[in-house]
């Protein structure tokens, strides 16, 4: 079995490196009870993971990174589990913001901030205006998210602004409505991986993901690592996109 940087040159001989890698990060829970240890504890294992996916993204020139670390459902987990994975985050932000900002990697959050604790609100907001000047990677962390929420929010702007008769509904297309969700500016994922095996996209980006090619790792989120990330990349460069139509691109 090839090793992370003999699958990275094999990656750019190929060449068509995927511009935006989505990953539902799956199996933190999974991780710690197999080890018989406390379930913040895969997700604290899982945060490794976070730091070292970034590397790998940036390694092999990958534009966007976007990681779905907090659901809006998950905000009904524990209220134990709820706070450690609010700590982890401001823990993650205070850790890495210094060598985020270092490496060119531009940090976005996505979702209902408003719901946020202040302390880490706070947080976020100062590592967004901190790595705001990065150039080589967009990180994309999702939380608070839901893509169901996401639309919503959407039609709700297009329709004020027919209603205030800014726009008028046959201008409505595609263009115009990618450009009211969270990810405006970011190219549709062309890759999402989901770990831990589960084959759901569980209000996942589900309006940007229309052509993204899937891939399903069995391997736990805190275990995934440069190999796994570049053996998706791999995958996904034998794949034959057609976008609906019957040529490759
Ligand atoms: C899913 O595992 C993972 C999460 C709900 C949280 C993801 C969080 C991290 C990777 C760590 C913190 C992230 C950052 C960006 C600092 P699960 O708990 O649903 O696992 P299970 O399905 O095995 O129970």
């Amino acid at each position: 079995m090839a090793d992370a940087a003999a699958l990275l040159s094999q990656i750019r001989i190929n060449g068509a490196i995927p511009r935006h890698v989505a990953i539902i990060m799956d199996g933190n829970g999974r991780w710690a009870r197999e080890r018989l240890l406390p379930r913040p504890v895969g997700h604290r294992n899982g945060m490794k993971s976070v730091r070292t996916v970034v590397e790998a993204a940036l390694e092999a020139g990958v534009e966007v990174l976007s990681l779905f670390a907090f659901s809006q459902e998950n905000w009904q987990r524990p209220a134990v589990e709820v706070s450690a994975l609010m700590s982890l985050l401001e823990e993650f932000i205070q850790r890495e913001a210094d060598e985020l900002e270092q490496q060119g990697v531009q940090v976005h959050f996505l979702g209902e901030l408003d719901r946020l604790a202040p302390a880490a609100a706070a947080a976020v907001d100062k590592v967004v205006a901190q790595t705001a000047a990065g150039s080589k990677l967009r990180l994309n962390l999702l939380v608070s998210y839901g893509s169901r929420a996401e639309i919503i929010r959407a039609v709700k702007s297009v329709a004020a602004d027919a209603a205030a008769g800014r726009i008028t509904p046959d201008q409505v297309d595609d263009a115009l409505f990618s450009d009211k969700l969270f990810t405006v500016g970011c190219p549709d994922p062309d890759l999402l991986i989901r770990t831990s095996g589960e084959q759901r996209i569980s209000n996942f980006m589900l309006w940007q993901l229309a052509y993204t090619e899937l891939a399903i790792s069995p391997v736990l989120w805190p275990d995934f690592g440069r190999k796994e990330l570049y053996e998706a990349i791999l995958d996904y460069q034998q794949r034959d996109r057609r976008f609906g139509r019957v040529q490759a691109q």
